[in-house]
């Protein structure tokens, strides 16, 4: 299905009638509109607040943050639409309903209440959105990106303004002059980064539903694994029952899922996914859903396909674990967020040290042990699965833990199949462990508890969720 056009030279495609008597006709006889969404959402007081805070460090500066575009995909089909997660952020909005809207902020200076007093400077938000095309309006029926008859009804300028608190106009309202990067300012880009580092309490649930809906999903990847077995692309199988799952219980996936198995393992972003999945191998899954308000899980299992852990295997595995841990160990108010990198990378270089792989150098400096695991311990996590990337370096990896904070605690380790390196038994073994974590008053919460994590606890959960 695609538009007709004057220009369409495929006459096998139904044609839409270009008389004057079929214009009129299509657009009459339909019921009044009505406002569907006629209430704030849950978002929108946290999101006030937000602009608030943003407003006070941009004092007299206006501040432009598009929602972005639809995005081709091929030739005239686009991907679905997800705002920009700086754009919901700051006005609570989820879905798809406003691919092109723009959230303007205009600085206002507050005179002085009293001789002697300062100005005030505050900011006044406006959001610009396309309107629906009106049913007397060709675009209601022949504009396939944002036509009612091929994408639906969408929210008009009165449901935004009631779901957001945020007065809303349409986008042809826009002032002259407002230039539109798909990003905003960096200096604004690097400040939201650094306010969603600490997520609000609205924030938090949010996580919270999508860990959960993602340890659902890894439930059910596990009940499906007989069917992955026997299938020639058996870690399709499995990417297809995590990306149904996150779709039947949330938005998305947050970020492609990597169902890899046995020496895909040991390629960091294995998102091709098209290979068998064999007994006695390991699948490694990091996947996260992503809910309706656009927030993210991130978590990764390395299993025993047949259930059983091998020897070798679960060496590897212990190995990741003890390094998981001791990267929690560490965690907590006020310490560096790149210690916890640092302890659990201790325990790989130990270990590893321990099994007599490592070579020796001169220069501790050269840690060889980290061609076993190239990538780093941690990332912050929120609307974006690798979270608050603009934020400076300084404030991010030799930032201090604070309460509010989530990020990911992941390590592992990646024995590629041609790796000389290490004894034949090792080759071909991905394991890596990943966690959700929570900072609190005084310590950490394991946001993915739910999912077991030592060999033992794996190999139970699994035979249970197999019979
Ligand atoms: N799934 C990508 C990551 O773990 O960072
Ligand atoms: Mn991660
Ligand atoms: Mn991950």
């Amino acid at each position: 299905m695609n538009e007709e056009s004057a220009e369409n030279t495929n006459e096998s495609r139904a044609a839409r009638p270009k008389s004057e008597a079929f214009k009129e006709f299509i657009a009459q006889q339909w019921a009044d509109p009505e406002d569907v969404h006629t209430t704030a959402i849950a978002a929108a007081s946290f999101a006030a607040d937000r602009r608030a805070r943003l407003s006070e460090q941009f004092p007299g500066e206006r501040i432009v943050i598009p929602a972005g575009d639809l995005k081709v995909r091929a030739n005239d089909t686009d991907y679905r639409f997800r705002p920009l997660s700086d754009f919901s952020y700051l006005t609570g909005l989820g879905g798809d309903h406003e691919p092109g809207a723009v959230l303007v902020m205009e600085p206002r200076e507050v005179p002085p209440s009293r001789p002697g007093a300062t100005a005030r400077h505050v900011h006044d938000a406006t959001l610009y959105v396309i309107p629906p095309a009106g049913r007397d309006n060709e675009g209601f029926y022949a504009d396939p990106r944002s036509g009612e008859f091929w994408i639906g009804r969408r929210p008009g300028p009165a449901e935004f303004e009631a779901m957001t608190g945020i007065e809303t106009k349409p986008l042809k309202e826009l002032p002259g002059g407002i230039r539109l990067s798909r990003h905003p300012l960096r200096k604004v880009g690097t400040a939201l980064s650094m306010m969603r580092m600490v997520k609000d309490e609205y924030e938090i649930q949010q996580m919270r539903d999508a860990v959960a809906a993602t340890i659902a999903g890894f439930e059910r990847v596990v009940a499906e694994l007989p069917r992955a077995i026997a299938h020639k692309r058996g870690e399709r199988v499995i990417e297809a029952t995590f990306d149904g799952h996150a779709r039947e219980e949330g938005n998305a996936v947050g970020y492609e899922t990597i169902a890899a198995s046995g020496p895909h393992a040991t390629t960091l972003h294995w998102i091709r996914n098209d290979g068998q999945v064999h007994e006695g191998d390991l699948l490694l899954l990091d996947a996260g859903v992503e809910v309706e308000s656009l927030y993210t899980a991130d978590i990764t299992r390395t299993l025993p396909i047949s259930g059983q852990f091998t020897e070798v295997q679960r060496r590897v595995y212990d190995v990741v674990l003890e390094a998981a841990d001791a990267g929690f160990a560490v965690a907590r108010p006020g310490a560096k967020f790149r210690d916890v990198h640092d302890a659990a990378m201790a325990v790989i270089e130990r270990r590893l040290g321990e099994w007599g792989i490592v070579p020796d150098h001169e220069d501790p400096e050269a840690k060889l042990y980290r061609r076993w695991m190239v990538h780093s311990t941690s990332h912050h996590l929120g609307l974006d699965v690798h979270d608050c990337a603009q934020a400076k370096r300084d404030l991010y990896m030799d930032g201090l833990l604070e309460p509010g904070m989530v990020f990911t605690i992941e390590p592992g380790l990646y024995f590629k199949p041609d790796d000389l390196a290490v004894p034949v038994e090792l080759r071909g073994i991905g394991v890596r462990i990943e966690d959700d974590v929570l900072v609190t008053a005084d310590g950490v919460e394991n946001l993915s508890a739910g999912l077991p994590r030592d060999a033992d606890a794996v190999e139970a959960w699994m035979a249970r969720l197999r019979h």
